[in-house]
């Protein structure tokens, strides 16, 4: 089976690899490269229990956590590169008492469910991570999450779908057109192309490529990477301004802006300064770090926070896997496993029920 894939961020390649190493023919097209888009300025959070506010989102994060370890493997050793990746476990901080009494809420709801946490007191939060404000009132640890570095895991992706036979391709997708019984074409700055089934992973760009209008928009997020020279925290710390994500060489990454300003990927001092204060109310020796860079990438966000996976109602071998706005690296292999399950054997999970394209009417 021939399969065109446009978008080489990470949904793109984990779906170009599993289809490929489902012995499909693949080739995924990226103007710009593998991971240049919204995975560029990813902190690579796997924390479900934190970013699932939605109820749908929620058992999707779980689902596709429960995949992460099986996942990397795979990937690893197809692509023959290590990708950093650790379930540290996530500590969810709070800084007031409307802070305070919201981790106590979710902690009830996990002791109901039988989901693993901790909810301890500030000076207990302190000797597990001393290097934290002593201004905590409470914290959440939830040991189950982590992190992934995000552009390690999308090199190794397109290197593994690479191996497994796919074709990446430099080219923009301009059209996707029908082309008669079960063959679909795309239009693109290299040529026509032909193929039994196309999937559009084109993150905030989908809607670029005529004559698709799937409802996802930019939203900028800008993310600094620091440095210590040992890790300043020993897992992922969840503020109320901000995340930080700490790497095993020291690194530090900061996050995230969350910003409606359209395609336009340009750091500003606003958005720096606002992170960096809101890091060092967390940790005290911010700024001590040296300062690396600032990452910016556009998230593909949609009307209602859940991705678009599953068939175009409207044209015929046309797929949807766009518009996961805030958890593509975590929901990477889930999509990549539903949709795979549906082109290569037509097989339907329930999970699909969650993220029709059709709710959108596509
Ligand atoms: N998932 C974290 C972010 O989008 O900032």
């Amino acid at each position: 089976m021939r399969v065109t894939i446009v978008g080489g961020g990470i949904i793109g390649c984990a779906v170009g690899h599993e289809l490929a190493s489902r012995g499909a023919d693949v080739r995924i097209f990226d103007m710009r490269g593998t991971g240049r888009g919204a995975t560029q300025a990813s902190a690579g959070i796997l924390a479900p229990y934190i970013e699932g506010h939605i109820d749908a989102l929620l058992q999707l994060g779980i689902n596709s956590l429960a995949l992460y370890d099986r996942f990397l493997a795979r990937v690893s050793a197809d692509a023959q590169q290590p990708v950093e990746y650790e379930r540290s476990g996530s500590l969810h901080i709070a800084n007031n008492d409307a802070a305070a009494m919201e981790l106590a809420i979710a902690a009830r709801k996990f002791a109901h469910a039988g989901v693993a946490h901790e909810l301890m007191p500030g000076h207990d939060a302190m000797r597990l991570e001393p290097g934290l404000s002593s201004r905590m009132i409470s914290a959440l640890l939830l040991p189950m999450h982590g992190y992934v570095r995000a552009a390690e895991l999308t090199s190794a992706l397109a290197a593994a779908a690479v191996r497994c036979g796919a074709h990446m391709m430099t080219a923009n997708v301009e059209e996707i057109c029908g082309r008669g019984p079960g063959v679909v074409a795309v239009k693109t700055t290299a040529g026509l192309i032909e193929s039994d089934a196309v999937i559009l992973a084109a993150g905030c760009w989908s809607g670029r490529v005529a004559p698709m209008t799937p409802p996802v928009r930019p939203v900028r997020g800008q993310l600094l990477h620091l440095h210590f020279n040992q890790r300043p925290v020993s897992r992922v710390v969840w503020g109320s301004e901000c995340y930080l994500v700490p790497w095993r060489n020291g690194a530090l990454l900061v996050g995230a802006t969350v910003e409606e300003a359209g395609f336009d990927e340009t750091a500003t001092a606003a958005g720096v300064t606002r992170l960096l204060e809101a890091s060092a109310a967390l940790l005290t020796d911010i700024p001590q770090a040296r300062f690396e860079a600032v990452r910016v990438g556009l998230r593909p966000g949609t009307p209602d926070e859940l991705p678009l996976i599953g068939p175009s109602s409207t044209m015929r071998g046309v797929y949807y896997a766009t518009g996961h706005y805030r958890n593509g690296v975590l929901l990477a292999p889930l999509t990549a496993r539903l949709v795979a399950d549906l082109v290569i054997d037509g097989k339907r999970d329930p999970e699909l029920d969650l993220v029709r394209p059709d709710r959108f009417g596509l």
